[in-house]
């Protein structure tokens, strides 16, 4: 199909998608991993590990930490974990699970593009399968801003699964049918972020391929960063704050 026909079901697919994924953060928060889980075949979890074996800590803070999954792992793997979710839902099912695992955390409600943290606060910061938000100037702005000089922003922005094994070849075919025709995906333009050396990678993984970035932080400590104009009151909601340590932006340790 061309022409006009075509790009109006583009743009149908599209609206569709936005409206299914807000449910998923939203109403449906408490399905997300099942979905995850069907739709990528298990390996979604090992693509989240793949950020994880990237980090240096062990102060790291996790951007759209969603429902808690890989922040379970990071605590139980002995990082210093804050992490931060602008949706009330998701960080419902995060803040379950992880008062279930019995580890401090720290759990705080707020978008990338205005990080409630003081300067350098982090060894690392990551996001798995992100929004929009992870390619949006003011999240790098904020990101070099929380880092400490030498640290890491490990992004894994996508998945492909390896078309063996009926399991996979489901998953993919569900894909396809809903998320429309599948190729590996070419590098996100980035916005450029004086500050930051930036390398893309991919990792393989036993089902499939993580896609991914680490940005390291170049910028000395004393240079500061230039960051745009925030609302504070619009980030600062802690839903949840279990650690010995409430301050989130206690400085260096
Ligand atoms: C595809 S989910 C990924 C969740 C989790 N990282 C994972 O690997 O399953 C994207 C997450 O980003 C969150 N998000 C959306 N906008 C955001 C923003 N501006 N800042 C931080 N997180 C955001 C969503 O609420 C959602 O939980």
């Amino acid at each position: 199909m061309t022409g006009e026909p075509a790009e109006f079901l583009r743009c149908l697919r599209v609206k569709l998608l936005r409206t299914a994924f807000g449910a998923l953060y939203g109403p449906l928060a408490r399905v997300y991993d099942l979905i995850t889980v069907l739709f990528f075949a298990g390996e979604w979890a090992r693509w989240q590990a793949v950020a994880a074996g990237r980090l240096a800590g062990p102060k790291i803070l996790e951007l759209g930490s969603g429902t808690g999954s890989l922040a379970v792992r990071l605590i139980a793997a002995g990082y210093d974990y804050t992490g931060l979710e602008p949706s009330p839902a998701m960080l419902g099912v995060g803040l379950r699970r992880l008062r279930a695992a019995g580890r401090p955390f720290n759990l705080v409600r707020g978008r990338a593009q205005q990080l409630p943290f003081k300067d350098q606060t982090f060894n690392s910061v990551l996001a798995t399968f992100p929004t929009d938000y992870a390619l949006d100037p003011a999240t790098w702005a904020e990101v070099l801003r929380v880092l400490r000089p030498g640290g890491r922003w490990v992004v894994v922005y996508a998945g492909a699964l390896k078309p063996f094994g009926l399991r996979r070849r489901l998953a993919g075919f569900a894909q396809r049918l809903i998320l429309g025709p599948r190729e590996n995906p070419a590098p996100p333009g980035l916005p450029g972020m004086p500050g930051f050396r930036v390398r893309f990678w991919e990792e393989a993984t036993p089902g499939g391929v993580a896609f991914g970035w680490e940005a390291t932080r170049v910028l000395p400590a004393e240079v500061p960063v230039e960051v745009p104009a925030a609302d504070p009151e619009q980030n600062r909601v802690a839903v949840g704050t279990e650690e010995t340590d409430a301050d989130p932006g206690g400085g260096p340790q």
